[in-house]
């Protein structure tokens, strides 16, 4: 089996080299984001998806890395401008930005993992200096066709380094859904060091432990998120690399995110939210081993319901389909066992995923026309990180007779 590792080796930390304690095990998993056409005759890759968490520095990660290229490429199917919520979300952070950080004379902005220039945009119409670091030529290209200035590659110390010496130093580095992507965030940190003016700002935001835990999204944690973060987590691994965690804002997008913001060390004063969220943090014991194996308790639990819950349904005959073919659904559907004895099909709008195969279990991706022709009695909502903007778009369903079939924090159906 490819990519296999053997459960009981110890793991070290990708931060500190810490021992890192195996929590949760989610089985042989497919690359999340790798969508098989029904006439491939290819072989998929199959990883252990393993979770633990450092002993030393509290960081939470995968206990198996999956290559970065074969996970980001010229295939990589998702665009980030799909979902009108996310659009509007990027356009303010950009805006934000416009009003804060890069009012001098000549500011320039670097996103990592800018994907199809969903925040760079709003940035470009300022005419604004920027650069896009997006490795996945693709959804690169999408950027480039409008115009925006893109570097196909990976963000680490390196290139970062190439992009210093040929345009100069940074106001503000981004990553938006893409710092916990990169096991190699050493690298990524020396680069933005050496990239940054002496006051800049490394902002990113990306799925948070605190809300994984207490929402029991198990399906955040695939091959791409490596690292699940948390204030204190993200707090040491600054120190450790010169900088310093001096702001935290929770975001409502992608199921509950935060938004850390890291200078220089000593070069800005934290804010208070940083207190306020560490303390947090420590009140409900966020990253403690017993926090972490009951999570794991209800993952489990979450698995025998939603499973119970489809058999039965099968058994009475009932049509299921699946909506949103997210990345996290691989996760669910490998960890499960969900194939198309359960769902019939998933509908999505991205069209590089439609008429193809979900990863692993193989369930036909159909165009979001599908959902309607006719609609099904049950939908289970992979994508349920948009629930709002799906159910408010989905009303008709509801309206004739069908019901929503929900498995975060439990599984329930409305
Ligand atoms: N920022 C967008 C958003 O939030 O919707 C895209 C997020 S997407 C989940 C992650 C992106 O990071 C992918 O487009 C991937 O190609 C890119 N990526 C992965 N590793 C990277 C690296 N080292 N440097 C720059 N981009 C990277
Ligand atoms: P995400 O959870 O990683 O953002 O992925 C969302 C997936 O769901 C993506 O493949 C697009 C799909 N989607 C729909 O099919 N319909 C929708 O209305 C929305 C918002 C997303
Ligand atoms: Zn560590």
């Amino acid at each position: 089996m490819p990519g296999a590792t053997d459960a009981t080796a110890p793991v070290s930390c990708r931060i500190c080299d810490g021992d890192v304690e195996e929590f949760l095990d989610l089985g042989r998993q497919p690359l999340s984001d790798r969508f098989p056409a029904p006439d491939d005759e290819g072989e998929e890759f199959f990883y252990r998806l393993g979770v633990g968490r450092c002993r030393t520095c509290t960081m939470v990660q995968l206990t198996e890395e999956v290559p970065r290229h074969l996970m980001f490429h010229e295939d990589y199917p998702y665009h980030s401008s799909g979902s009108s919520v996310m659009r509007e979300h990027f356009a303010k952070a950009a805006q934000r930005f416009l009003a804060t950080e890069l009012t001098g004379p000549d500011p320039f902005v670097v996103e990592v993992g800018c994907n199809d220039g969903i925040m760079l945009g709003t940035i470009q119409a300022a005419g604004v200096r920027h650069l896009g670091f997006e490795p996945s030529t693709g959804v690169a290209e999408v950027a480039r066709s409008k115009g925006m200035r893109i570097r196909t590659d990976f963000f680490e110390a390196a290139t970062a380094m190439e992009v210093r010496a040929a345009e100069g130093p940074a106001d503000v580095i981004y990553a938006a859904n893409t710092m916990c992507h990169i096991p190699y965030l050493e690298s990524v940190l020396k680069g933005a060091d050496a990239l940054l003016t002496p006051d800049g700002v490394f902002v990113f935001e990306d799925p948070y432990l605190g809300d994984i835990v207490a929402k029991n999204s198990f399906d955040q944690i695939y091959d791409e998120h490596f690292y699940l973060f948390s204030a204190g987590s993200v707090r040491a691994m600054a120190e450790r690399f010169g900088f310093e965690l001096v702001d935290v804002e929770r975001l409502p997008v992608h199921g509950g995110e935060v938004r850390y913001t890291l200078a220089r060390g000593g070069a800005r004063t934290p804010t208070a939210a940083v207190g306020r969220l560490l303390a947090d943090e420590r009140d409900r014991k966020v990253t403690d081993l017993a926090s972490l194996r009951a999570f794991t308790a209800d993952v489990h639990k979450i698995r025998d319901d939603l499973v119970a819950l489809l058999e039965r349904l099968r058994a009475e005959g009932r049509r299921v389909v699946g909506y949103g073919a997210t990345a996290k659904s691989a996760t669910v559907t490998n960890f499960c066992g969900i194939g198309p004895d359960l769902v019939s099909f998933v509908c999505d709008t991205t069209p590089s995923k439609q008429n193809r195969l979900t990863p692993g279990r193989h369930i036909p991706v159909r165009p979001a026309a599908a959902f309607s022709d006719p609609y099904p009695d049950y939908a289970l909502l992979f994508a349920w990180n948009h629930a709002e903007e799906i159910i408010a778009k989905e009303q008709e369903f509801q309206q004739s007779g069908g019901r929503w079939i929900r498995y975060v924090p439990e599984v329930h159906v409305t």
